[in-house]
C-alpha cells in the first residue's frame, strides 16, 4: 500500500449508513467497523433508527464468524471490566439463552455461592416473548439492579452472589442493543444472542461459565440444529476469549416450573429453596441442581458435576441457599419481608381458564404462552417502560397430563381486566389436546464442552 492510500484508509471517516447498506447487501464488516457501531451504540452517538436498521440487516443476512467474534469483544470492551480476582474465590456464572418461566438464576446463584464459589451475575430484562431476571427481581420493593462496580463488589464480598443489570458503565453497548432488539423483532439471531450473552459474561471477568441453551417451542432457537449451533458457537467463542465454558441443551417445549411472570416466579423459586416440593416445580428443581452442580464443579468445589449436584442439593436442604438469596436481596435494597406476606401479590385482574376438552396435553406453543405472559403486563411495549410485578400465569397442568374438560388449566394475572382477552385467546391457541400422550422430552439433551463445540463447528470459528 502506498503511503497515500495507507493514510487515506486509516483516516477515512466511517458512516453508519455505509455499514447498514453493506450488511443489507450481505457484505461482511471488518473488526474496526463493528467496533465503530458498538462504540456508537454505547455512547448513544449513533441514532437508534440506524442501529435498529443494522440489527435487522444482521438478523436477516446473518453474521460471519469473524463478525460475531468482533461484536462480542467490542461489546465486552464497551464499558469497564469487573475483576473478581480480589474476591479470593473462583468466579462462576450461569446464563440462559431465554425461556418462559425460566427462573433458575434465583436458585443457582445462591446455591453455588453457598457451595463456595462467587457468582457475579450481569443479567437482562424481558426479551421478546421471554421473561427477564431483572424485571422479576425488581418486583421486590426496593431491589436495585443498577449498582456501581464498588457496590457490586461489596455485595459479592458479603453474600457471594449478586445479580445486576448492564449500566452506562458496565456493558453499555448491550444495554442499548438489548432493549432495541426487544422492540424491533431482532432477537432470534445466533450471532446477536452470542454477543449479547458473552459480552456480559466476559465483562464480569468470570473464571468459568455454564450456559443453558434452550431448545423447543419456547426457545429463540426452536429447531434443534439451530440450538446446537448456538451452543457450540458460544462455547467456542467464550473459550477463545479465555473463559472455561460448557453448554447444556435443555428443554423449553413447555414453561419451566409452574409459574411464568415476575413476582410469581420468585415465589416458586423461594418455595424450592425453603425445601417445599411440588410435582409442578420438579423440573425447575432438577434443572437448577444440575446447573448449580456444574457451576460448583467448574469452580473447583466438587470432583465431578454429579458431586456438585449433591453439594447444591445439600445447600438447598440445609437452608444455606435460601439464606444467601435473602442476604443478597437485602444487600441490594430489597424488602425480604414481602416473601412472608401472602397479601403482597395483588394482581389487577385474575382469570381461571379451564380445560375446554378432555385429553392429554399433547403440545404447548411455549413462545405463544410467553407472549401471553408479556401481554398480561409482565413485558413492555416500549423500551424503558415499567412492567407489572404481579402479571403472569400459573399453569396447573403440564405437557403430557391427562385432563378432564372443566379442570383448571391456568390462572392468569393481569394489570387490568381489559388486558385479559388477548392472553386468554393466545393460551387457547397455544395448547393442543390429543387422545394419546405425547413422547417424553429429556430435560437435558446434550452437553457441549470446548472439544465438542470445536468439533461441531469444524474449524469454522
Ligand atoms: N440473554 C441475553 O442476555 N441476550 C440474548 O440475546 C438472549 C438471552
Amino acid at each position: 500500500m502506498s503511503d497515500l492510500t495507507d493514510s487515506l484508509s486509516t483516516h477515512t471517516p466511517m458512516h453508519a449508513i455505509d455499514l447498514i447498506r453493506r450488511k443489507r447487501d450481505r457484505g461482511t464488516l471488518t473488526e474496526a467497523e463493528i467496533r465503530f457501531l458498538v462504540t456508537g451504540a454505547a455512547s448513544e452517538t449513533i441514532p437508534l433508527e440506524q442501529l435498529a436498521a443494522w440489527l435487522m440487516a444482521a438478523w436477516l443476512n446473518g453474521l460471519a464468524p469473524e463478525e460475531i467474534r468482533a461484536l462480542t469483544v467490542a461489546m465486552r470492551d464497551s464499558g469497564v471490566k469487573f475483576s473478581p480476582a480480589r474476591l479470593g474465590k473462583v468466579a462462576v456464572d450461569k446464563h440462559s439463552t431465554g425461556g418462559v418461566g425460566d427462573k433458575t438464576s434465583f436458585l443457582v446463584a445462591p446455591l453455588a455461592a453457598a457451595c463456595g464459589v462467587v457468582v457475579p451475575m450481569i443479567s437482562g430484562r424481558a426479551l421478546g416473548h421471554t421473561g427477564g431476571t431483572l424485571d422479576k427481581l425488581e418486583a421486590i420493593p426496593g431491589y436495585r439492579t443498577a449498582l456501581t462496580l464498588e457496590e457490586f463488589e461489596a455485595v459479592l464480598v458479603k453474600c457471594g452472589a449478586s445479580i445486576v443489570s448492564q449500566t452506562p458503565a458496565l456493558v453499555p453497548a448491550d444495554r442499548v442493543l438489548y432493549a432495541l432488539r426487544d422492540r424491533t423483532g431482532t432477537v432470534e439471531s445466533p450471532g446477536l444472542i452470542c454477543a449479547s450473552i458473552l459480552s456480559k459474561k466476559l465483562a464480569a471477568g468470570l473464571d468459568a461459565l455454564v450456559l443453558d441453551v434452550k431448545t423447543g417451542s419456547g426457545a429463540f432457537m426452536r429447531k434443534r440444529e439451530d440450538a446446537e449451533y448456538l451452543a457450540a458457537l458460544m462455547v467456542a467463542t467464550a473459550e477463545a476469549a479465555g473463559t472455561r465454558t460448557v453448554a447444556l441443551m435443555t428443554d423449553m417445549s413447555q414453561p419451566l416450573g409452574a409459574k411464568a411472570g415476575n413476582w410469581i416466579e420468585l415465589v416458586e423459586s423461594v418455595e424450592l429453596l425453603r425445601g417445599e416440593r411440588k410435582a409442578e416445580s420438579e423440573d425447575l428443581r432438577e434443572l437448577s441442581l444440575i446447573l448449580a452442580g456444574w457451576m460448583v464443579y467448574l469452580g473447583g468445589q466438587a470432583e465431578t458435576p454429579e458431586a456438585g449436584y449433591e453439594r447444591a442439593e445439600a445447600a438447598m436442604a440445609d437452608g444455606s441457599g435460601l439464606r444467601m438469596l435473602m442476604e443478597m436481596i437485602a444487600a441490594q435494597g430489597g424488602d425480604v419481608a414481602v416473601f412472608d406476606d401472602p397479601g403482597f401479590h395483588k394482581p389487577g385482574a385474575t382469570r381461571l381458564v379451564e380445560a375446554w376438552e378432555t385429553g392429554y396435553i399433547a403440545a404447548m406453543d411455549t413462545t405463544m404462552l410467553g407472549w401471553a405472559v408479556q401481554r398480561l403486563g409482565a413485558g413492555r411495549e416500549k423500551a424503558g417502560e415499567p412492567v407489572d410485578a404481579h402479571a403472569g400465569i400459573h399453569f396447573h397442568a403440564r405437557r403430557g397430563a391427562l385432563v378432564e374438560k372443566g379442570q383448571p388449566l391456568a390462572t392468569l394475572y393481569a394489570t387490568r381486566e381489559s388486558m385479559l382477552a388477548e392472553p386468554v385467546a393466545l393460551l387457547r391457541q397455544a395448547i393442543t389436546f390429543s387422545g394419546n400422550p405425547p413422547e417424553g422430552v429429556p430435560l437435558v439433551s446434550r452437553l457441549f464442552t470446548r472439544g465438542e463445540a470445536e468439533a461441531y463447528l469444524g474449524g469454522s470459528l
